[in-house]
């Protein structure tokens, strides 16, 4: 059978990321241009800077994944693209470039939720067995998705209210480290402890469902009251504390919700997927249960990235989705 080649293309946020796919799960080219260093000195994503660095290196990140994958645009079966949800103009550049591409090479445009992108990394890694659940934990997203077939999804638990990478970054922030802050705390927690003992936000009994802001407002407190008794909190302490209330609670919720829904995998996707605590933590839970297979991403495929674009958009393009060229960003965009 021919080949199947797929270019993914990622702007949602601060990274321009292009990647070319091989039958859904090989990867052939897996470009990242990162801004990371542009953003950092404001302590985040400045939207209109990424906007701009994207229209930069839109073209350069294209060029440079099809000669990685020494590939033409005109073998190509499809176009993907990340077209919600995200900031609305750093989409638009990418939806844009896959557009303007599609049209002049006349190639089938396929339009990928970003969200679907991150649990389809998983995909890269290993063949998806249904019914199967994934922990999406990511910058602005904290969901339990149930999946019973390829590309469909069910939210059956989201976060009230802050993300689970928001809250690692704003922590972060408070401890006066470098954005993105997540790795930073990830680093801290493994030479501290979990003296402080901070609230974990069980919610209602049986709900799936997530909040860090209390948990957030709890590290600022601790903080500003150690301040005014003049003392110190060791900062490996505190975020190892914050990391253990994080952790704790996403790997019951999953725990739990893999008991009800009866899945076969368990995966784990988005940017704080890369935690090394949280990778721990699942790998023990999931120790004594051999009849559920977890599978955690290499930590390149769990921040953003157009791999992950190119295997949702494999089987969106396989399930026969299309868009045409009035597709538009959609930085709302419900999975
Ligand atoms: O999925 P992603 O790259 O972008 C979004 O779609 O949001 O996730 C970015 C988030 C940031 O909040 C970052 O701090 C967090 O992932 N992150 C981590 C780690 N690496 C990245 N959080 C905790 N531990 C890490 N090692
Ligand atoms: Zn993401």
């Amino acid at each position: 059978m021919k080949d199947q080649w797929i270019m993914g293309i990622e702007t949602s946020c601060d990274e321009t990321a292009v990647a070319i796919i091989k039958n859904g799960r090989e990867i052939a080219a897996n470009v990242v241009a990162s801004q990371i260093e542009s953003h950092k000195r404001f302590g985040g994503v400045v939207p209109e800077i990424a906007s701009r660095h994207h229209v930069e290196q839109m073209t350069i990140v294209i060029e440079e994944a099809l000669k990685e994958a020494n590939i033409t645009i005109p073998e190509l079966d499809a176009i993907a693209v990340t077209e919600g949800p995200g900031l609305v103009g750093a989409l638009l550049i990418g939806v844009n470039a896959a557009k303007a591409l599609a049209f002049a090479h006349n190639i089938p445009l396929v339009p990928v939720h970003h969200i679907a992108g991150h649990i389809y990394a998983n995909r890269l890694v290993t063949e998806l067995t249904f019914p199967l659940l994934s922990l999406v934990v990511s910058g602005g997203h904290t969901e339990l998705v149930y999946m019973k077939e390829q590309g469909h999804f069910e939210v059956i638990g989201e976060t009230r209210d802050d993300a689970a990478g928001e809250a690692y970054d704003k922590v972060a922030r408070t401890l006066k480290l470098p954005y993105p802050g997540g790795p930073h705390i990830d680093r801290l927690a493994q030479d501290g402890s979990d003296t402080l003992k901070l609230p974990r936000a069980w919610l209602e009994e049986g709900s799936y469902d997530f909040s860090f802001s209390g948990l957030k407002s709890a590290v600022i407190n601790t903080v500003h009251n150690a301040e005014q008794r003049g003392e110190i909190i060791a900062p490996e302490d505190l975020a190892a504390s914050f990391q253990e209330s994080v952790i704790e609670v996403l790997v019951k919720k999953t725990l739990n919700a893999t008991a009800e829904y009866k899945v076969k995998q368990v995966l784990l996707a988005g940017g704080v997927a890369a935690n090394k605590g949280l990778r721990k933590a699942l790998e023990e839970a999931f120790a004594h249960t051999p009849e559920i297979e977890l599978v955690i991403p290499p930590i390149n495929l769990c921040t953003d990235n157009a791999a992950m674009i190119g295997a949702a958009g494999s089987i969106m393009f396989d399930k026969g989705i299309r868009a045409d060229l009035t597709l538009n960003a959609n930085p709302g965009l419900d999975i």
